[in-house]
């Protein structure tokens, strides 16, 4: 949620910056601002809406370039998202430049006592304030990281600060507390950005910034010191992902490209995860088996499509483990009071590692003594690091706002994380546990075959396009693809979907069965439990009624063929792993739909894809 750049080098800041901000721009579009220090002066433009907007006024009135830079691409929380809220914001001399991401909660008190100081502000925004707090710190100090510092005490909330002064022009200084950001480390220069992916183009050498640190960035020096100026601990990590994971790489939306990478992603979360002796082994646990042989019951906590993972946990969780499991979302959790202790271990689940809801959850899971786990997509992010143990997903960097290759592969993680916990609590023989990795090892290759299938899915998007409406039923694992698919279509297409149990239907949402409604249904696979008999009347029930059925069932179930409008073939896959071939095809719907009714499948209106605000 906002992107923020900064950067100090040789290069051409705009250029650098900018290309910055492009990369960022998943975080939130509703306006892009840059500033430059060129000869003593801060040149600055800023404009409401994407970054095409900022381009063509940075083409229509060009600014001075520098070799010192910051940039903003916002998501505006104070403050209508108008050229004049965009960041930058100046001090009222114009020396001190300011971005930045989060919500200073007191702002409204410091603001009145600048203004009774005689200070006019411009905008609505918190951020403002901090430009006028540092206009009058630096009255009396020459030293902008004290300065900085000295501001970053008085504030209270969410802000990852970078800010920039005209009077020195090799310096960049940032600030964080609970918002996110990192060091990109160079030769002669150096990148501040809010996730690497804002620097990546020049370099993979990153620093981790810890909860409450100001670091100074000049062209050869990175210093890191605490809020109250004591030197601070940070981890330095190389990414495993260049630039060409981060550009669109000839696919005409992120999206697909992310789609398309997702037999890949799922096969790299699996990779790895063998021991000499046939055991399954999860390095990146900071947990010892005997911690987790301790653990009675598990909470899974996530946000937007990682819940819907989380709900797929629950079901491999208990099935396979027989440990009690609840699943929560993480802006509810720690409002009901859940009962936690030493024994239960909360599993978060988030792909970007920065979501506040969640973050707030493993905060407050742990000051009650529970332990965290978390399976995350994003190296260096806050999660992993206030975690007590973490599963890396592989998907590699996820770019449009709607996740797809990063559902996927926390769905693998959780299967991988519930065999983990059969195989140490012993309640799975080891061969029963190698099958289960033996066709989760398959899925590859059913995804795959989804992908190469997309064709019958997108005709099926474009006649239907005209629909206000469109219902998406499933039982078991296929309950949380079927929430998945309508939440997908609601972010792509700002049509009305809705997922539903396809059980519970009949107690009161088949009242508004109409006619030519579409309705999606994943059939289970057939088994012992009747599931998919069970789902095969719940279709007959709407089709009674109207309905325009599109049924996903697995090859060779030939029941569902007289009641299916459209039939989408699924790979045989054990029930449980449904969800790594189900959910594709509705993915690929969601983004061929919007693509219909003309809408940016990358960064559909009003979200962003990391939300670092409660
Ligand atoms: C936002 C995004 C969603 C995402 C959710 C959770 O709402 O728009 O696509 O699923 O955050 O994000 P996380 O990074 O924690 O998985």
């Amino acid at each position: 949620m906002c992107g923020i750049v900064g950067y100090v080098g040789e290069r051409s800041a705009l250029e650098v910056v900018m290309g910055g901000l492009r990369r960022l721009e998943y975080r939130g579009y509703d306006s892009g601002g840059v500033a430059l220090i060129h000869e003593g002066t801060i040149s600055s433009a800023k404009k409401a809406g994407k970054l095409l907007n900022l381009d063509a006024e940075l083409k229509a009135n060009p600014i001075a370039d520098g070799t010192t830079g910051i940039g903003h691409t916002r998501w505006a929380t104070h403050g209508a998202p108008n050229d004049r809220n965009a960041h930058p914001h100046l001090d009222s001399t114009g020396r001190i430049a300011v971005v930045h991401n989060g919500i200073i909660e007191n702002f409204a008190a410091l603001r009145a006592e600048l203004e009774a100081a005689g200070h006019e502000m411009v905008s609505e925004t918190d951020t403002e304030t901090v430009a006028h707090l540092l206009h009058d710190e630096l009255e009396s100090t020459d030293d902008l990281a004290e300065a900085v510092r000295s501001v970053c005490r008085r504030l209270r909330g969410a802000f990852t600060l970078v800010i920039c002064d005209a009077q020195r022009p090799d310096i960049v200084i940032g600030a964080r507390r609970n918002s996110p950001l990192v060091v990109g480390r160079g030769k002669g220069e150096n990148f501040l950005g809010s996730d690497v992916a804002a620097f990546i183009e020049y370099t993979r050498d990153a620093i981790e910034l810890g909860q409450d640190q100001v670091v100074t960035i000049t062209r050869d020096d990175v210093v890191v010191t605490d809020f109250f100026g004591e030197p601070a601990e940070t981890k330095e990590y190389h990414v495993d992902w260049d630039v060409s994971a981060a550009e669109k790489g000839g696919f005409d939306w992120f999206m697909l490209k992310e789609i398309d990478e997702q037999p890949q992603a799922v096969a790299d979360t699996l990779l790895g995860r063998h021991s000499i002796d046939g055991l399954l082994q999860l390095d990146e646990m900071r947990l010892s088996d005997d911690e987790l042989r301790e653990v009675d019951k598990v909470i899974v906590v996530a946000a937007g499509t990682s819940f819907y993972a989380a709900m797929v946990a629950k079901y491999a969780i208990e099935h396979w483990t027989r440990i009690p499991c609840e699943v929560e979302l993480a802006s509810e959790f720690r409002y009901r009071d859940p009962i936690l202790d030493r024994s239960t271990l909360v599993v978060t689940i988030s792909q970007s590692g920065e979501t506040m809801d969640t973050l707030m959850a493993i905060r407050y899971a742990r000051q009650q003594r529970a332990r965290v786990l978390s399976i995350c997509n994003t190296n260096g992010s806050t999660i992993p690091r206030e975690s007590d143990a973490v599963i890396y997903t592989h998907a590699g960097p996820e770019v449009a706002v709607a996740s797809t290759k990063g559902f996927l592969a926390q769905v693998t993680a959780c299967y991988l994380l519930a065999l983990y916990f059969a195989q140490i609590k012993g309640v799975k023989y080891g061969d029963e546990i190698a099958s289960i990795i033996g066709e989760l090892e398959k899925t590859p290759t059913g995804i795959q075959r989804m992908l190469d299938e997309a064709d019958q899915v997108r005709k099926l998007a474009a006649e239907l396009s005209g629909s206000r409406s469109i219902l998406f039923l499933g039982r078991h694992v296929g309950y949380p693809v079927a929430l998945e698919g309508a939440l997908k279509l609601k972010e792509l297409a700002y049509i009305h979907a809705e997922g539903f149990a396809a059980g519970e239907l009949k107690h009161g949402p088949i009242a508004v069965i109409e006619e030519g409604l579409p309705v999606f249904v994943i059939v289970p696979p057939r088994g012992r439990d009747q599931l998919q008999e069970k789902t095969v009347s719940n279709i007959q029930e709407i089709r009674a009624r109207g309905a325009r059925t599109i049924v996903l069932a697995e090859d060779g179930d030939d029941d569902v063929v007289p009641y299916s409008d459209h039939l989408i073939r699924l790979p045989r896959v054990p029930t449980l792993l449904q969800p790594l071939v189900a959910t594709v095809p509705l993915q690929i719907f969601a983004s061929e739909f919007a693509s219909q009714l003309g809408h940016d499948v990358d960064q559909p209106r009003n979200l962003a894809k990391s939300v670092t605000v409660e």
